[in-house]
């Protein structure tokens, strides 16, 4: 388990409009890693970004770039993501047919593996996997869409990840409807990478951003 408390702003909700700017505001308001939502409209219903917008906002910060997979077919963007850029690479357990070897190719990359369990999933099926994984992400949220609310279950399954987790040096990414009261719980429960959207991007502007990523520091581990 790694103590280090990380806050990583997703910028599904920032404005696209400016996206450069919103990461250039982010990251100089304190955030420690920028993540990266990438949808395929098939695996979730929604469609987010991919490589090439990646690669133009990496010109922008040096901030870690984590991206979160949300695709039926992994596997085929790995390369295309290395090469735009992104530090860790996280995939759905649900949609790996054989997840070993997609955390391999990753680590081949020269990249950070990390696997995602959606609600309905258990983290004990990730059991045979963890001496090869950087990071477990539990979503607390369906994943798809940002602005959602917290499933209080999750608390519960993050004690459980934290305790599969043991001394491994893993990091243990929650994601899905943390704001500043949700944030606590998920951070007591055993969580150290906290995804955060809407709660920070609906602020105004670079300065509400730092008070929000602030807040969600208050209660550290
Ligand atoms: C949802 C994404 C999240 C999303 C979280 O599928 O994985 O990263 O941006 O948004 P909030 O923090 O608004 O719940
Ligand atoms: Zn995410």
């Amino acid at each position: 388990m790694i103590k280090e408390l990380l806050i990583a702003p997703s910028i599904l909700s920032a404005d696209f409009s400016k996206i450069g700017q919103e990461v250039i505001d982010i990251d100089r308001a304190g955030a420690d890693w920028i993540h990266l939502d990438v949808m395929d409209g098939h695996f979730v219903p929604n469609l987010t970004f991919g490589p090439p917008i990646i690669s133009s906002i990496r010109k922008h910060t040096n901030k870690f770039f984590d991206a979160h997979l949300m695709l039926s077919n992994p596997d085929d963007m790995l390369s295309s993501l290395q090469e735009a850029g992104v530090d860790s690479i996280t995939v759905h357990k649900e949609v790996c047919l054989n997840l070993d070897n997609t955390i391999k190719k990753i680590r081949d990359l020269g990249c950070k593996a990390g696997v995602s369990i959606m609600p309905s999933t258990d983290v004990s099926e990730l059991e045979n996997s963890l001496d090869y994984l950087d990071l477990i992400l539990v979503m607390s949220v369906e994943p798809g869409f940002g602005g959602q609310t917290f499933i209080s279950d999750t608390i519960e399954k993050i004690k459980k990840s934290k305790s599969l987790i043991g001394n491994r040096p893993i990091h243990l990414q929650v994601d899905g409807g943390i704001n500043n009261e949700t944030a606590p719980k998920v951070i007591s429960a055993g969580a150290n990478v906290i995804v955060a959207g809407s709660y920070i991007f609906n602020g105004e502007g670079a300065e509400d951003y730092k008070k929000r990523i602030s807040n969600l520091r208050l209660f550290n581990l």
